[in-house]
């Protein structure tokens, strides 16, 4: 049955491929945009302006598109410095009670929301259910932060009375416009034989194509329930496996073994954790729930795909 669907994000990567799937499923969407020169050439049925992070900006756009259901894809992550966390953490904490309170204004029946599989703690086996606990007590401050805004988010989308919530929690997103993508920093670093291995590299990532995190927004929207799930391809590989792989299709050399204690002074604590430390997400919640399935399966696809360039 054909939606009224209302899109923050429609600009950023996930977005720009949700807005085709959920129209060719016959929705009709409002890309809500604080920047409309940023939604030239964008498909969609309608355009309402303001920042998420005003909230009486997002209320009477939320109340003009009177949406039944709210997609909420917005993250500041672009800038991958300090800075795109904490305005991230923003977006996740203010953004996201500003854009459910105007959805519950609006009479809206639905709000699904972008939230991350890796916030869990690193305890417990290798690959991880939607009941792990979270890592609020991650030892670094920018990430214990950014667990607990996505917590916020998540309690703030799931725990309104007036509204169905459901939260996706992706994987590492990779594709066209993403980190891992051969022109994005990590996919560059690791082409140019820059991404160093630690000795230990156990962590663990769930990788995510970007079209796969979409079509699992397009499953939320026709869905009818609520709750928490994993959104992540069917192969969680740890770091000594993807690495090198990922440098062999893009015919690199081989990435040079370096200890933890350094990696962490070149590349920062968090890049430290997720090669040594991070665990994987398992994606059968989603499967069995909400019926969605990647449509790629494996990162070792998808990478090598996105390695033959365009
Ligand atoms: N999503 C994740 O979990 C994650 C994790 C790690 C890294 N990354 C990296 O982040 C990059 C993009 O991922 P993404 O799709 O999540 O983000 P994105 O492409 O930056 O999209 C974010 C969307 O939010 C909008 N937005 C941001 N601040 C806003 C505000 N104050 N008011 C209204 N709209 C606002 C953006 O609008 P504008 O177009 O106006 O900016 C854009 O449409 C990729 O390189 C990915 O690898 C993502």
């Amino acid at each position: 049955m054909s939606k009224r669907v209302l899109l923050a994000g429609a600009t950023g990567v996930i977005g720009r491929e949700l807005v085709p799937m959920l129209r060719g499923r016959g929705h009709r969407v409002t890309a809500l945009v604080r920047d409309p020169s940023r939604a030239a050439g964008l498909a969609v049925d309608d355009i309402v302006v303001a920042d998420a992070l005003d909230a009486p900006a997002v209320r009477s756009a939320v109340l003009s598109a009177r949406p039944q259901v709210v997609v909420h894809q917005l993250t500041a992550l672009r800038v991958s410095t300090g800075e795109g966390m904490e305005t991230t953490a923003r977006l996740r904490i203010e953004g996201t009670t500003n854009l459910v309170r105007a959805a519950v204004r609006a009479g809206a029946r639905r709000i699904v929301a972008q939230s991350i599989a890796f916030a869990t703690a690193p305890r417990g086996g290798g690959v991880l259910t939607e009941d792990a606990p979270l890592f609020f007590d991650a030892p670094d401050p920018g990430w214990s932060r950014t667990v607990r805004a996505v917590a916020e988010l998540e309690h703030t989308v799931l725990g309104t009375h007036d509204i169905t919530g459901l939260v996706l929690r992706y994987g590492s997103l990779y594709g066209p416009g993403t980190l891992y993508h051969p022109d994005g920093a990590i996919g560059a670093a690791v082409g140019r034989g820059r991404f160093p291995l630690p000795e230990s590299a156990a962590g663990v990532t769930s990788f995510l194509h970007v079209a796969d995190a979409a079509s699992a927004a397009v499953a939320a929207v026709e869905s009818e329930i609520g709750g928490v799930f994993n959104v992540s391809d069917d192969e969680p590989a740890e770091a000594a496996t993807w690495v090198p792989a990922y440098a062999r299709m893009l015919g690199a050399p081989p990435p040079r073994t370096v200890p933890v204690m350094l990696i962490e002074r070149m590349s920062g604590w968090l890049t430290g954790y997720q090669l040594t430390a991070m665990r994987g997400a398992a994606n059968g919640y989603a499967k069995r729930v909400l019926g969605w399935r990647p449509r790629t399966p494996s990162w070792r696809t998808g990478l090598e795909v996105a390695s033959l360039g365009p």
